[in-house]
């Protein structure tokens, strides 16, 4: 568990971002895949980062301070259809801002929802972040929900998605309900942060 984890600040425009040298680790996926659940879950809390049945949820970047010393950061979720265009386009642009400006990004979890395949706005979100060379991991979210068969299945669709073989990204099935996988991304956590910077 996170222990020392607060709610730092919310952010709506490239000023707000508070500066560079902290490192982060960012959850992003698409919208209602289970983010703020999932950073509940790494938490232990149950309301930390709101959570929400309606998609859309959260429209801000969140950072959330740990033992003051790193930051998790809760994107807003693309592809959420109901939002107006000019919403998305400017979501689309922050989070374009974000990672060309933040600085000591040490893990983008990118989530994939494993009741499905993963879809191609999750495909676009993966090779825009190795094209800029950063450290990406697959999270498949609410496990819970498919037969352990399935999860199998999901990661092989993801692996065949790659021409690449060396660019697939480490992939953890995880369900925030059944606090699976919390674990292996906490590890995850702590060894990153326990490497030099
Ligand atoms: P946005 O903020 O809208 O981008 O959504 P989000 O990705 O933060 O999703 P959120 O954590 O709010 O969860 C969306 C819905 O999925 C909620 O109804 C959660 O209860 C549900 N959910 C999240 N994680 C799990 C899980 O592990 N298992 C199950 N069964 N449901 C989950
Ligand atoms: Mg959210």
């Amino acid at each position: 568990m996170l222990k020392n984890i607060k709610f730092f600040k919310s952010v709506y425009k490239l000023e707000q971002m508070p500066d560079g040298e902290i490192p982060k680790f960012v959850f992003i996926g698409r919208s209602n895949v289970g983010k703020s659940s999932l950073i509940n879950a790494l938490s232990g809390q149950k309301n930390l980062a709101k959570t929400s049945s309606t998609p859309g949820k959260t429209q801000s970047i969140n950072y959330f301070m740990v033992d003051n010393i790193y930051y998790i950061v809760d994107m807003p979720g693309y592809g959420y259809a109901k939002i107006s265009k000019e919403q998305k386009l400017y979501w689309k642009k922050m989070i374009e801002l974000f990672f060309e400006n933040s600085k000591k990004i040490k893990m983008n979890y990118v989530l994939v929802d494993s009741r499905y395949n993963i879809m191609e706005s999750d495909l676009l979100m993966i090779e825009y972040l190795i094209n800029l060379y950063m450290p990406t991991t697959i999270v498949l979210t609410k496990i819970d929900k498919i037969a352990t068969n399935e999860i199998s299945k999901r990661k092989a669709y993801i692996e065949s998605c790659f021409e690449d073989q060396t660019l697939i990204p480490k992939i953890i099935p995880t369900s925030s309900n059944l606090k699976k996988g919390i674990k292996l991304i906490i590890d995850q956590i702590n060894l990153l942060n326990s490497e030099s910077c």
